[in-house]
């Protein structure tokens, strides 16, 4: 790689990880719109909507985060959690429930960031395990949970019907 080319992919990789905000969230849905496509994640596209950003936005603000590029403002990545609590247990979950980066960011280590942040925050409120699922056929999300030191996988098999 040249200096020029080297530098270029340094300044394309400045990056803010900060809270959403309520003015992020036409932005964000917008952005997540190109990336949970039903021909590349067909049950991320199907049970992703605008109701469940808004829903997770609101139960929990502070566990949705975005990546926003320093130069342009443009949000360029996202993640999302919840916490998850068992009554009558000590056992309390961080679900990392959504991630997505820009196409042309990707492999930048946006999303390692983004997710170092929430588990930030998932142990400050108390979380002691973390929690993702990823679609089977999805190899880049799996290669990025493990990256991020999620283990112990166990298969997780959605079935579909159609109905007529
Ligand atoms: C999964 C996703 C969020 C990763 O974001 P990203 O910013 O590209 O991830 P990072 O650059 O931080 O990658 C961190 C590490 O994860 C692994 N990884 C990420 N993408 C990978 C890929 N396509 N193939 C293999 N390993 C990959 C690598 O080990 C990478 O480290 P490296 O680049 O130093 O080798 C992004 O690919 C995406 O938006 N995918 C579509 C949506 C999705 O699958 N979301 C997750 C389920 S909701």
């Amino acid at each position: 790689m040249t200096g020029k080319a080297r530098r270029a992919k340094k300044r394309k990789s400045e990056v803010e990880v900060r809270q959403m905000t309520l003015e992020d969230l036409p932005e964000v849905w917008r952005l997540s719109e190109k990336i949970f496509t039903p021909s590349q994640l067909q049950f991320t596209y199907r049970t992703w909507n605008i109701n469940e950003l808004l829903s997770l936005f609101q139960e929990d603000p502070e566990l949705c985060l975005v990546a926003e590029d320093v130069n342009s403002r443009k949000i360029v990545g996202f993640a999302i959690g919840t916490i998850l609590r068992r009554p009558f247990s000590p056992w309390t979950y961080g679900y990392f429930v959504w991630a997505g980066v820009k196409k042309m960011r990707r492999r930048q280590g946006v999303g390692k960031r983004l997710y170092r942040e929430l588990e930030k925050r998932f142990k400050e409120k108390g979380a002691r395990i973390a929690i993702v699922d990823v679609e089977g056929t999805n190899q880049a999300g799996m290669r990025f949970m493990e990256k991020l030191g999620f283990k112990q996988n166990q298969t997780y098999i959605w079935f579909s019907k159609l109905l007529d």
